[in-house]
């Protein structure tokens, strides 16, 4: 064994030498590695006593990508091409022996191999796009040639990866290696070298692209697959462009045009926020005054109390992950309808091909629906989803608090009350805790974590960890009206509901959301959660527009009426001249001012301003750890377009000094509390600096 670089070794085993990365954890594609493999290549082909060549790894995983710690660094050469072009150039068979995942940077050094072979449990893909990226390094212009181009538009523009049995199939590997893999390669080079097998250059294979030319809708049927999913994104659309550029020329000039799209991308707004926003989500599980060795809680069973919207939801997430929940209603009723919603809901997703129905049936025998609390007794963790009623909720966690066993966590789901007064009313505040999941709480990722004055730090860090296996995304925050997401929402939601009594449109100023990449305007959002959520119809005096408009017989979606008409059919909005004559009529008893100069831009600006305001003034309160949490709610939970960051990477985006001379202005203009300025970007701004440079901090 010889080492080549501290990454690469290089290993002789009869007439096959094997070159062997080894960078933990994922072998990924650091300078050494680069280095390494161009060495390595370099060197068996000038040495005669080799005649066929297996590259390897190491640990966990075949290389799983590339070194995302050197993006934005100077690059350093050896680039990824030198190698590639080496091991492709190689005058002996070379097999790629894959096993863990190959991914990104990867999937296109296996694919400069002449053959590959994969464990069984190998993963391949290339989700450059899911960082607003293309694949660099020949991904899109190799894997059509070897996969033919539906299935590598699904693996470049859409980023999820394949495993061994469809890369066989599709002819991405050449064999699966049951048994000890290198072992099993090298074999197989054995093999090729005494068949004297051609060298097959990827770059040279022409029979899948002729196919496509002979029929290129199948480019034009995917763009419009994914229209609606990618809206905005640019990565995608170059992705599905370069691969049909397969089509129209060269290998050389498509490697060209991959790499300046790459470029483009990678200097590029979206891309940025995109990896901003990766190392985001990955940073928010960590809390900075809790070491990682805190020993956990086991939470192997759960209660949870109250089968209603979010009860249900909130049941399957544990049920999928394979915890039994022992859910509680307060009457039978009440109990089968919840329970009937589950079942239909897992039904549902059976027809839809995701699960089987033996899968759903074995989660439905997790659940052991009651109607008796005492159950919970015998669960290491209960999460309360009953009405949102302060009182109520005391009476319950009184309650629990007798009830559950020592060392339980007792978490409620409230979206806005005080957990520190839930807390209190237990003899154990330390074992309190929020989980505000989203709704619909089996679909929805983000899980804002409420960490109340009293929860101790080994019930922050057990949810944590529970958040984890059941796949939400967390994020921690501290007790607040609303918490973090809810609160900055409820600031959009003053300016929006001013711009309308101004005379902007709902429609216009929904428009202007969804054209930033919202899913949906905030009015359009009024209308699918139903303007009668805490109406009361026996108390109702047009306080607001909503209760004049419960008022006309308006309840949204449901009755096909709200601040839109809806069509019965399709249910597609559209705008009602007689919303526009009530939100009119309000104004002028409020004696508010007509205009009619009401631009997209001030829109934009009115509706993001406050909540990056919002935002700021969370983080001094020490309700939120770090500005990137506060993004990791609203990607996750709002559905703000991770290409644009989160609100607070958007404020940066706009520049901390123009944020601040705005909302001053509007501020001067419109008053209101909301307008009034963080004194922490007001800090920032005269110091040039960004939320990005700021310690986390703990939540208080
Ligand atoms: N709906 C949302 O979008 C949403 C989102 C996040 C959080 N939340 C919060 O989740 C909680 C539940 O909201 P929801 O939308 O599921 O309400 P819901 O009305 O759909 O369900 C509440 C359920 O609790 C049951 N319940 C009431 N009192 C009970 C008792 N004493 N014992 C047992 N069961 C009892 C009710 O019968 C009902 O089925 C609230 O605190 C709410 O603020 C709701």
């Amino acid at each position: 064994m010889v080492a080549l670089t501290e990454m690469v070794a290089l290993e002789q085993r009869g007439d096959i030498a094997l070159i062997l990365v080894d960078n933990p954890p994922v072998n990924a594609l650091s300078h050494g590695v680069r280095l390494g493999l161009l060495k390595g290549f370099e060197q068996v082909a000038a040495d005669d006593s080799v005649k066929g060549v297996v590259l390897a790894c190491r640990g966990r995983t075949f290389i799983a990508g590339a070194d995302i710690t050197e993006f934005g660094k100077p690059a350093k050469t050896p680039g990824l091409e030198e190698p590639q072009v080496a091991m492709e150039n190689c005058p002996k068979p070379v097999v790629a022996a894959i096993h863990g995942t190959a991914l990104g940077g990867g999937l296109e050094i296996a694919m400069c191999a002449h053959y590959r072979v994969g464990a069984p449990a190998a993963r391949y893909g290339q989700p450059e796009v899911k960082l607003g990226l293309i694949p660099g390094a020949g991904g899109t212009q190799r894997l059509p040639r070897v996969t033919g181009v539906a299935k590598a538009l699904e693996m470049c523009a859409i980023g999820d990866p394949i495993g061994s049995e469809e890369a066989l199939a599709t002819g991405l590997i050449d064999k699966i290696i049951e048994g000890d893999l290198i072992d099993g390669a090298v074999a197989y080079a054995e093999e090729l070298v005494a068949a004297a097998a051609p060298l097959k250059k990827i770059r040279d294979r022409d029979e899948k692209i002729d196919e496509a030319r002979a029929d290129r809708s199948v480019f034009d049927a995917f763009r419009k697959r994914i229209a609606r999913k990618t809206r905005n994104f640019e990565a995608p659309a170059k992705n599905v462009d370069l691969i049909e550029a397969t089509l129209d020329v060269s290998f050389d000039e498509g490697i060209k045009q991959e790499q300046a799209a790459f470029q483009t991308l990678m200097a590029g707004r979206q891309s940025e926020a995109q990896r901003y926003y990766f190392f985001s989500e990955r940073e928010a599980a960590k809390v900075p005054d809790i070491p990682r060795e805190t020993p956990l809680r086991d939470v192997k069973s759960v209660g949870i109390l109250g089968a209603g919207t979010m009860g249900g939801g909130i049941a399957m997430n544990f049920l999928n992950a394979g915890i039994p929940v022992k859910i509680v209603e307060r009457d039978k009723d009440a109990l089968d309808r919840g329970i009937d919603v589950v079942r239909k809901n897992y039904q549902r997703s059976a027809k839809s091909g995701r699960f089987t129905m033996e899968q759903v049936e074995e989660r439905m025998s997790l659940l052991e629906p009651g109607t008796d609390k005492s159950v919970f007794g015998e669960v290491d963790m209960v999460i309360e989803a009953v009405f949102e009623l302060m009182p109520l909720k005391k009476t319950i966690f009184a309650e629990l608090d007798g009830i559950a066993r020592e060392g339980a966590i007792l978490a409620t789901n409230t979206s806005a009350l005080n957990v520190n007064e839930i807390a209190a009313v237990t003899k154990r505040p330390e074992d309190v805790i929020g989980t505000h999941f989203f709704s619909p709480a089996n679909v929805m990722k983000l899980l804002e974590i409420v960490r109340a004055e009293k929860t101790a730090p080994d019930v922050l860090a057990t949810t944590l960890k529970v958040a984890k296996a059941i796949g939400k995304v967390p994020a921690v925050v501290g007790v607040a009206p609303g918490f973090v997401g809810n609160r900055m929402l409820a600031q959009r939601g003053i300016e929006a509901e001013t711009m309308i009594m101004e005379g902007a449109p709902p429609a216009q100023v929904d428009s202007v959301l969804y054209g930033f990449g919202m899913p949906m305007g905030p009015f359009a959002m009024s209308d699918l959660a139903g303007l009668d959520v805490g109406w009361d119809p026996d108390n109702t005096s047009s306080r607001t527009i909503r209760e004049a408009l419960c008022e006309s017989g308006r309840r949204g979606q449901k009755n096909g009426r709200g601040y839109y008409t809806y069509d019965p059919e399709t249910r597609a909005p559209t705008p009602d001249p007689e919303v526009l004559e009530i939100i009119r009529g309000f104004a002028e008893k409020r004696g508010v001012a007509h205009r009619d100069d009401i631009t997209d831009e001030e829109i934009l600006d009115r509706c993001l301003l406050p909540m990056a305001n919002m935002g700021a003034k969370s983080l001094e309160e020490g309700k939120a750890m770090r500005s990137s949490d506060i993004d990791v709610v609203w990607v996750n939970g709002y559905g703000w377009p991770v290409y644009e960051g989160g609100p607070m990477f958007w404020a940066e985006g706009q520049g901390l000094d123009t944020v601040a001379a705005k909302i001053t202005a509007y501020g001067a203009k419109l008053g209101g509390e909301h307008w009034e300025l963080s004194p922490l970007i007001e800090k920032l701004a005269s110091e040039g600096k960004s939320f990005q440079e700021l310690e986390p901090q703990a939540i208080r």
